[in-house]
């Protein structure tokens, strides 16, 4: 089995329900993800999302067609793409957020115009990764939702990983 991480972003589609679209792409995308082992995380802020998916490369690369065509989304862009060698999410969760500082200062430091995550390069995007599941794990030690079952099936992957626990840390948060 080939694993991939593929990472996206794009603007949405003004003038329309925001909190509605939300919830929506969280019932589908948990429900597709858990089913077909895809794992990772989604950030929205300032009219852009951010999504970083791993799992099984053909799975991964069908669903990303589809997201391409999802009339909620603009432009979409691909930033990055590659082979990876074990998992380093086990669970799929998604946030929407308002600016936060370190993400502030991530962009500002890399000299972007802003957050404009459809502009990251490839080596800045996998950071701003890193940088996300930073912010998760410290959000997540006040806000556990406890262990998914896909989250015990895959704990022995995620023990394998080693940064920084983070693998128990994917809770789905809105
Ligand atoms: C920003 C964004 C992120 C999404 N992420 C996922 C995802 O991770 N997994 C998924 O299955 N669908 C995701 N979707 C939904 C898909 O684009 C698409 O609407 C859905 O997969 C269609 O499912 P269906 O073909 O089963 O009806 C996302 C949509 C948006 C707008």
């Amino acid at each position: 089995m080939i694993l991939i991480q593929l990472c996206y972003a794009s603007s949405r589609k003004k003038n329309r329900e925001l909190l509605s679209d939300l919830k929506d792409i969280l019932m589908t995308s948990t429900k597709f993800n858990r089913l077909n082992d895809i794992f990772g995380i989604l950030y929205y802020a300032h009219d852009y999302f951010f999504e970083c998916l791993q799992g099984e490369r053909d799975v991964v690369e069908k669903r990303f067609q589809t997201l391409k065509k999802d009339n909620r989304l603009d432009e979409v862009v691909l930033l990055s793409k590659k082979e990876i060698s074990k998992l380093s999410f086990n669970s799929w969760s998604m946030k929407y957020f308002h600016m936060n500082e370190k993400i502030d200062m991530f962009f500002k430091l890399n000299n972007y115009n802003g957050f404009q995550p459809t502009k990251l390069s490839f080596v800045d995007c996998d950071t701003f990764v890193d940088l996300l599941i930073d912010i998760e794990e410290i959000k997540f030690e006040n806000k556990s939702f406890g262990l998914l079952a896909n989250e015990k099936r895959y704990q022995s992957i995620s023990k394998r990983v080693g940064y920084k626990r983070r693998g128990y840390k994917k809770g789905i948060i809105l």
